[in-house]
């Protein structure tokens, strides 16, 4: 695990920006694995700046709400297009997000697996981190799904996505999240990690100690991730 420590969001945003850019760069075609939230929000616009040529590079996000409407501005899939691929030549039919209005969540799940292990697997894999040690809704628990499938969100995810609804009863309960298998059959994981918040659970992952209490711990196992912090952590 590479740790890279930077003085601030912005330089975080700008390192992580070019590290996609350069992949994009050396293979036009990558399959590039995007997460939501606040933390790649920065990198988001600083990819948009430099004009990166996406005309051939496949999206596959992290999860999606369940249920959720495509049009609800906290979906997963209206912030992608708000914060991403509405600024940039990405084909729209190059772009996979979980179907948060599907019918049947478990044949979306099965189906996203399978067009995911089509195509070989990412190239490169954003991730954020949850206070709790999530990695996409990988949620802390004995056990550790590698498929994607429906998850429960935990309470301490429910109240910290709260922030970004009306009411703490809008917040949805469950999401279609991929599983361990989806995130680590990635060539390189790009782990970004920003805000005091965080401070305690990026300690226990550069411990070095394995935990499925601490998700992102699992990802010290993996033979290329790229950890890069804005400084506040440390
Ligand atoms: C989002 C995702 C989550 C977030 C995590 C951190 O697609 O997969 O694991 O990365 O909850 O969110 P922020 O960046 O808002 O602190």
């Amino acid at each position: 695990m590479k740790k890279v420590i930077c003085k601030s969001y912005e330089e975080m945003s700008a390192l992580a920006a070019f590290t996609i850019a350069l992949q994009i760069q050396s293979k036009p075609d990558s399959v590039i694995g995007f997460a939501t939230g606040s933390t790649p929000v920065g990198t988001y616009k600083r990819l948009i700046e430099m004009e990166v040529d996406f005309s051939k590079v496949t999206a596959f996000n992290l999860d999606e709400y369940y249920p959720i409407k495509r049009d609800n501005p906290q979906s997963y899939c209206y912030f992608m297009k708000e914060k991403l691929f509405s600024h940039i030549n990405i084909p729209v039919g190059n772009i996979n997000i979980p179907d948060g209005e599907c019918d049947e969540p478990v044949k979306e799940c099965a189906d996203y697996d399978a067009k995911l292990e089509r195509l070989g697997g990412t190239d490169l894999q954003i991730l954020g981190i949850g206070k709790n040690g999530h990695i996409a809704f990988v949620e802390p628990a004995e056990n550790l799904p590698l498929a994607t499938g429906l998850v429960d969100l935990t309470d301490d995810t429910i109240k910290a996505n709260s922030r970004f609804f009306d009411k703490p009863g809008d917040v949805p309960r469950q999401a279609i999240s991929m599983g361990l298998r989806g995130i680590f059959n990635s060539r390189h994981i790009l782990l970004l990690i920003s805000g005091q918040g965080k401070a305690e659970v990026a300690k226990k992952l550069f411990a070095g100690e394995l935990s499925t209490n601490v998700p992102a711990s699992l990802l010290n196992l993996h033979p290329n991730v790229t950890v890069i912090t804005d400084g506040s952590t440390d």
